[in-house]
């Protein structure tokens, strides 16, 4: 049965956009639920292998509502989120606001947001020292293409990391955790947004995304050094990892 976010090719992205518009206001909660809050700790350990120095330019693609983006702030870099999703940069923006309010005794330098295409990056080559994207190059019309952006605007000696749902190698543990990808993901999208296709598209796009070791053959492809494959939950999640050539 064909998912109601999912349509190949050209209609890819509103289609994507469409899902998150729906359903931002609620991703965070969902977020936590669905993973039983584990998603903080892959985030964290995302922001680890960053290695950031301070005052470290760092690029944070598909930020959604910036999860990530704060953490990297918060671990000194001068971090950048993009997304192309006005919704979901509305949270993104209403947290930074939140961060900068006199009651907040937060001394973090905000992150800058801005909506863009991670396809079509609006930076110069060699601009950041680290690129991530979590739970997004699954979702880009082309990942290969996001790859490619995040290399071309990494500077000489940057990380580049990318988070995202895997597929395990064990294939009982694949069918247990596609099982729940299919069935109770979706329920709690129904219950908890009013919609179990937005949640259901998880799946969806997964079956399409070739996922972490793909990614780490393109990783290598772009010469990219130290490429690893850290797998989470039994590869259920992946982090990747590279380091652009000095
Ligand atoms: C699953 S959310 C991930 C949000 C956040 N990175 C996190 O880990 O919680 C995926 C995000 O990718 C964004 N996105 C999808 N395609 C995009 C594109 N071509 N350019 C920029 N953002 C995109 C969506 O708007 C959405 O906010």
């Amino acid at each position: 049965m064909s998912n109601a976010y999912y349509a190949p090719g050209d209609q890819r992205a509103a289609k994507v956009n469409d899902l998150f518009a729906r359903i931002a206001r609620r991703y965070d909660f969902l977020n936590d639920l669905q993973s039983f809050g584990l998603h903080r700790l892959w985030k964290r350990r995302v922001v680890r292998l960053a290695q950031i120095k301070s005052g470290d330019r760092a690029l944070d693609l598909c930020c959604g509502t910036g999860d990530i983006t704060f953490a990297l702030a918060r671990a000194g870099a001068d971090a950048t989120g993009l997304d192309f999703s006005a919704q979901m940069l509305e949270v993104a923006k209403n947290r930074s606001e939140k961060l900068k309010s006199p009651t907040a005794n937060s001394h973090l330098p905000s992150p800058n947001f801005i909506q863009g295409d991670a396809q079509q990056l609006p930076f110069p080559e060699n601009s950041f020292d680290v690129v991530t994207v979590g739970y997004g190059l699954r979702n880009l019309t082309s990942w290969e293409r996001g790859l490619d952006e995040m290399f071309r605007v990494a500077r000489p000696g940057a990380r580049l990391i990318v988070l995202d749902f895997g597929k395990p190698a064990n294939a009982l543990w694949r069918g247990l955790y596609f099982t729940h990808l299919k069935m109770s993901v979706p329920l709690m999208g129904w219950m908890f947004c009013g919609d179990a296709s937005a949640y259901a598209y998880i799946l969806e796009s997964l079956k399409h995304y070739p996922a972490q070791l793909a990614v780490a053959e393109k990783m290598r492809q772009l010469k990219l050094e130290n490429v690893r494959v850290i797998n989470l939950l039994g590869g259920a999640m992946a982090i990747n990892y590279g380091e652009k050539p000095n």
